[in-house]
């Protein structure tokens, strides 16, 4: 394998097979509690490559459409509970199944919608943050899936929507970064989290000049000289930075982020996270790739424009060109 080539097909083929794993094999068995968000990963992933079919989409469906609970919110895998993060994987798994099939039917012919509606807006706080489940633990994750979900599902005048742009702003530190709840430490990821819903809710406004300009500052500096990216001050690159960072970065400055950041650097630590034996990428050179870290090495790569892969938005992580259909399909 030519190390400076992201290998498309190598890539589709280790989805693939993750996908036939076994039940006892020991990695799914460790992972089965995931499957739904697996399942976004793994499909975005081949979406993003143009190699949706490599996936048995219609069992995938079928298994997702199972997995969601009576209380309207989906569980991450058969026989568990709901959460909101599995329930915001599902919608996107539902909307790149619907922009592929291009068809007029809606999403409601396999799932129920209003009670996923109902589902999300249950887990809201009266902090205006929301739970990850109904057990009731919170971060930032879940507001963003919550408001991710509602907006592609048209749902959002069922929350208090002020309250939860209020607990976000309460999230935020004196670097203007964000953490998972008040007072934490500043975290690309979490900072993705609350940047990708301001936007999508249009208020990035809530941040003035300096705080965008000094947030962009810190993300700026997450690269290291090895052109990966780290998630804190401090910390080693790792493949999915180039997401949790980058993509933070692109919603805050799109027009400008592309001239602050060494693109080829970054291009390349991800196509050297390859594993050249398995296939799949991982957080670093020479380590076990995952389907975590190859979906968003691949959404990385999108986002920096490589030319083997679709474009991508920064807000969902979905491609651009099928959010793009279903939002024009959706009244
Ligand atoms: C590791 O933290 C955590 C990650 C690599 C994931 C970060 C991403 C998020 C928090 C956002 C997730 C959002 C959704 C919608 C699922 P660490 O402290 O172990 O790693 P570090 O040493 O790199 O800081
Ligand atoms: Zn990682």
């Amino acid at each position: 394998m030519d190390s400076a080539v992201i290998e498309i097909e190598k890539t589709a083929a280790y989805i693939a097979s993750y996908e036939n794993k076994a039940e006892v094999d020991f990695e799914h068995c460790v992972t089965d509690h995931l499957r739904v968000s697996g399942i976004y990963w793994g499909l975005n992933a081949l979406c993003l490559m143009g190699m949706p079919d490599r996936l048995n989409r219609a069992a995938t469906v079928a298994y997702i459409r199972d997995c969601q609970q009576p209380n309207g919110g989906f569980a991450g895998a058969l026989g568990h509970d709901a959460t909101m993060l599995h329930t915001y994987s599902a919608i996107q798994v539902l909307l790149l199944e619907k922009s592929l099939r291009s068809t007029d039917g809606t999403m409601a012919d396999t799932i129920d919608i209003a009670g996923v509606i109902r589902y999300v807006a249950g887990l809201q706080q009266p902090d205006g943050s929301f739970a990850c489940d109904e057990w009731g633990e919170r971060d930032t994750r879940a507001t963003y899936c919550a408001i991710a979900t509602l907006y592609l599902l048209n749902g959002l005048d069922s929350i208090k929507v002020d309250a939860a742009v209020a607990h976000l702003m309460r999230c935020q530190n004196w670097d203007f970064g964000f953490g998972s709840v008040p007072d934490t430490e500043s975290h690309a990821g979490q900072i993705f989290c609350c940047l990708a819903t301001l936007a999508i809710l249009n208020r990035l406004s809530q941040l003035d000049q300096r705080a965008q300009q000094q947030l962009s500052d810190w993300l700026v500096e997450r690269q290291r000289d090895s052109g990966g990216l780290n998630g804190r001050p401090g910390k080693i690159h790792d493949a999915c930075y180039a997401w949790w960072t980058l993509a933070s970065l692109a919603i805050l400055d799109p027009s400008g982020w592309k001239s602050r950041i060494n693109l080829e650097g970054a291009c390349q630590y991800l196509i050297s996270t390859q594993n050249r034996s398995t296939g799949g990428l991982a957080p670093r050179p020479n380590e076990r790739a995952d389907v975590f870290h190859t979906h968003f090495a691949i959404a990385g790569l999108a986002l920096l424009g490589h030319a083997s892969i679709q474009a991508v938005d920064a807000r969902f992580c979905l491609p651009t060109l099928a959010l793009q259909q279903y939002l024009s399909q959706t009244p």
